[in-house]
């Protein structure tokens, strides 16, 4: 699916951009040209970059464990 029609980037290719380091809109247009255009993308690429930073987040704890009696 296309993220950004403007410069014909995929989903794919921003999720690797995220994976690779790219941690701001600015990051991803610089590694894949996503966004370097209209902007009308770039709501969706803060999406993606924030489910990823939430993905990573899943395995952590939310609270800590119950201490052993
Ligand atoms: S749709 Fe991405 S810059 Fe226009």
């Amino acid at each position: 699916m296309y993220v950004c029609v403007c410069r014909a980037v995929t989903d794919v290719q921003v999720k690797a951009a995220i994976q690779n380091g790219a941690e701001t809109v600015a990051c991803v247009t610089r590694a894949c040209r996503a966004g370097g255009d209209c902007g009308a993308c770039r709501g969706m690429i803060e999406d993606m970059i924030e489910d990823a930073a939430c993905g990573s987040r899943r395995s952590l704890p939310m609270f800590p464990p119950p201490k052993a009696a």
